[in-house]
């Protein structure tokens, strides 16, 4: 046992605490003696950054990326993960019709491998392959062919070798991946914001979640914009800035909203919507993504926060016999400076270039179940929690749908837990047609959508276009870790 838990074990016990509640429910408590007992102080406030971007040239991107420790955070040198020395690693910007050819060099301690993340890209092979496996030492040369008809949009990648997703992308592997071309919309600024959670210790250490923390689905004690703390982003009045926000924390849902404005939303997981949509906040679940259009108000500084969001965690640790620390209040991603003299007016367009959903009738349907089985929990500890689709747990030999190539089909997901699972499928994006929640339905494709607790959604997926095996599951990515992943084989 390590110092830490059984000084925990020990203020435990002063504060009264039984051993059944030893077992389970040290999660707040320990993040709160953690931060007590030193966490990071983080660097805050500085200019917002960038990453690196990378560019395809005569049809092709080509890039180098190295997954290994060490990068700045938050003004620290850190053990952090990052591509190249950086978190988040370059953002990689091509062309529809272009190649990506990655060549992926793992420097890290355990196998990884490479995702990207909404891309409608074949699954096969060296393509956007789930079942690659790249071990410590090795390299795998990745050729992705993005469509000519590709929609332009926000999209990343992270890595994706099952078992170690969460630690990797919390340990801050993640990017940025923009497909360009299509209109290009009048702003006089054009950013990535790529959000992400960590937890450090004031040596730069990540500190790993204990247990319940995974259960719940981990949530770091800092949220950075672009590896930053509380960045200013430097804008002007009336100069509208495009925002591409994407959700790359391991569990966190984002309700985000900016002091003082509205938002208008024009593209939802990299699609445009067919018109922009005025918004007081937007919601992301993790992998997510929105593009937003600022308009900056009068001078001053406003607030770019995430509010807190309910994801039935509260309800999950209940019925369980535990009381949970509760979302306190809401968490400060960045802070907008708007300065400087007004800009001439910018208009917002009024329509933009929804891409089309493939027509074709629905052939077949099918019900899909995430369940949380509490099994073995109790006074003895929380052995038997289980995270499974249809009742079984990921196992990648296995053919779990089987369709042919062409198929449109209906998915209705229902989720039986007491927590919100957003549900992600690979390569294939869906139309979410219904659910239980009464959400505006946008008429687009995406690729995650929160189903929530004890609710349901249903989905139209054309699966068109590309044959193979590839992946759905649960993007709290210690659910998928734990098993909360299945397949789908299309066949060509
Ligand atoms: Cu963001 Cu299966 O991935
Ligand atoms: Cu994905
Ligand atoms: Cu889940």
């Amino acid at each position: 046992m390590s110092r830490r838990s059984l000084s925990r074990r020990r203020a435990l016990a002063l504060l009264g605490l039984g051993t059944a509640s030893v077992a389970v429910g040290a999660a707040g408590l320990a993040t709160s003696l953690g931060r007590a007992a030193g966490r990071l102080r983080p660097e805050t406030g500085q200019p917002l950054r960038e990453a690196a971007v990378v560019d395809s040239r005569d049809g092709v991107l080509q890039v180098g990326l190295t997954a290994a420790a060490g990068v700045r955070l938050a003004g620290h040198d850190t053990s952090a993960l990052g591509f190249n020395g950086t978190s988040p690693g370059p953002t990689l910007r091509l062309q529809p019709g272009d190649q990506l050819r990655v060549r992926l060099t793992n420097r890290l301690g355990e196998p990884t491998n490479l995702h990207t993340h909404g891309l409608h890209v074949s699954p096969l092979g060296a393509g956007d392959n789930q079942f690659v496996r790249i071990d410590p030492g090795a390299s795998f040369d990745y050729t992705i062919r993005v469509p000519r008809d590709h929609p332009p949009g926000t999209f990343w990648y992270h890595p994706h070798h099952h078992g170690v997703v969460a630690n990797q992308i919390f340990g801050g592997l993640v990017g940025a991946l923009l497909v360009e071309g299509g209109v290009r919309l009048p702003v006089a600024a054009d950013r990535v914001l790529l959000v992400t959670d960590i937890s450090l210790d004031a040596g730069g250490d990540v500190v790993a979640p204990d247990r319940m923390a995974q259960m719940m689905g981990r949530e770091g004690d800092l949220v950075l914009v672009n590896g930053q703390h509380q960045p200013v982003i430097a804008a002007a009045p009336g100069a509208v800035q495009r925002w591409r926000l994407i959700n790359g924390c391991v569990s966190r849902v984002l309700a985000v909203r900016l002091g003082g404005h509205r938002l208008a939303h024009i593209a939802v997981d990299g699609r445009y919507l067919p018109a922009p949509v005025a918004r007081d906040r937007v919601v992301l679940a993790p992998g997510n993504r929105a593009d937003l259009l600022i308009t900056p108000g009068g001078t001053g500084r406003y607030g770019l926060v995430a509010e807190p969001y309910d994801r039935g965690t509260t309800a999950m640790m209940g019925r369980m016999g535990m009381a949970s620390s509760a979302p306190t209040g809401p968490v400060p991603l960045a802070t907008v400076d708007v300065s400087g003299a007004a800009h001439a007016p910018m208009p917002i367009p009024g329509a933009l270039p929804a891409p089309p959903v493939p027509a074709g009738e629905v052939v077949r349907r099918r019900q899909i179940t995430f369940a949380v089985g509490m099994g073995g929990m109790g006074m003895g500890g929380m052995g038997g929690m289980s995270f499974t689709i249809d009742g079984r747990t990921f196992d990648p030999a296995r053919d779990d749908q089987t369709t042919q190539l062409g198929t449109v089909e209906e998915w209705t997901v229902f989720n039986t837990s007491p927590m919100d699972h957003p549900f992600h499928l690979h390569n294939w994006p869906f139309q979410v047609t219904a659910g239980s929640s009464g959400t505006p339905l946008v008429g687009i494709r995406q690729d995650v959508v929160l189903v929530p607790a004890r609710g349901w959604v249903r989905l139209r997926i054309p699966f068109v276009d590309y044959a193979g095996r590839s992946v759905y599951h649960c993007h709290i990515l210690d659910h998928e870790d734990r098993g909360m992943m299945a397949t789908i084989n299309v066949r060509g």
